[in-house]
């Protein structure tokens, strides 16, 4: 398949969420200033409660901010209507849950086709399916119910149905957080290829350090903050594989 991103922005200025929950409010994330250009492969890195799915969330329009803007090529996010929010989710964003969150009662190819029917005719939609579905590698178990597959082609099924509308955007939270670590490799190499050879701007979520290596852009996030940034190293991406192999426990931040 060719490329199918036409150019892309993604400016964030002042965003901040608080959750309000009676008397209490909790500031879960505080004044996050970021682009992100079509293409980028971004990982955001921070221990548990420091914001990283609300950011996430936000991105995607799944929730709406507390104050600050969300210009995706020049759209402003919180300024359109719900309607228009599901148009801009299912025209541009892809989401990859920890959990997989496929039918149960549906096969590999009907939780994909589901997905690629929102978008596409169903004769276009059967043929994405298998091709995506041939991308990770599972041509061969689209018959297969949820149940009767591994956790890793399980998330290869949710990576394809979140590939069938050839999103601009793939949001991944914790997408191997569930996994062990020679899957994790191999989930992690696809979405690398998805993000080269489709130029699809990968934003992924981990808890892990190593995965962080694999990103063109870092942001840790802590407290609902940037607390840093880093850029690619490719000596860092050549140990990551290393450790992967070598070790499958993983320090966590
Ligand atoms: N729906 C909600 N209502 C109230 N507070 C929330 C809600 N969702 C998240 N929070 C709070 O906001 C903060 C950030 O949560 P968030 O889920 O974004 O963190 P996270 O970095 O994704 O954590 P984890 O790594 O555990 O998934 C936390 O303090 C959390 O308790
Ligand atoms: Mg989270």
């Amino acid at each position: 398949m060719a490329t199918w991103c036409k150019t892309m922005s993604i400016q964030i200025e002042d965003l901040s969420k608080d959750y309000v929950m009676g008397e209490l409010t909790v500031p879960a994330l505080q004044e996050i200033t970021i682009s992100i250009e079509e293409g980028d492969f971004i990982v955001i890195l921070g221990p548990s409660g420091s914001g990283k799915t609300t950011f996430l969330n936000l991105i995607g329009a799944l929730d709406r901010p507390s104050k600050g803007k969300i210009h995706f090529n020049g759209l402003e996010l919180a300024s359109l209507s719900e309607k228009k929010l599901t148009q801009y989710r299912r025209g541009n964003v892809g989401f990859i849950f920890q959990f997989y969150n496929l039918v149960a009662s549906l096969t590999a190819f009907e939780n994909v086709e589901l997905a690629a029917k929102l978008t596409n005719s169903s004769d276009e939609a059967s043929k994405i399916t298998k091709e995506l579905l041939d991308v990770v590698g599972l041509g061969d178990k689209s018959n297969k119910f949820p149940a009767q597959l591994s956790g890793g082609e399980q998330q290869r099924v949710a990576i394809a149905r979140a590939l069938a509308k050839k999103p601009k955007i793939l949001l991944a939270d914790e997408p191997t957080g569930n996994i062990d670590s020679e899957t994790t490799g191999k989930i992690l190499k696809l979405l690398k290829q998805i993000n080269k050879d489709h130029h699809v701007t990968m934003i992924l979520i981990t808890h892990n350090v190593g995965i962080s290596y694999l990103a063109d852009k870092v942001i840790y996030l802590r407290d609902g903050k940037i607390f840093g940034t880093s850029v690619y190293d490719p000596a860092k991406e050549e140990e990551f594989w290393e450790t992967l192999t070598a070790a499958p426990a993983i320090e966590k931040v």
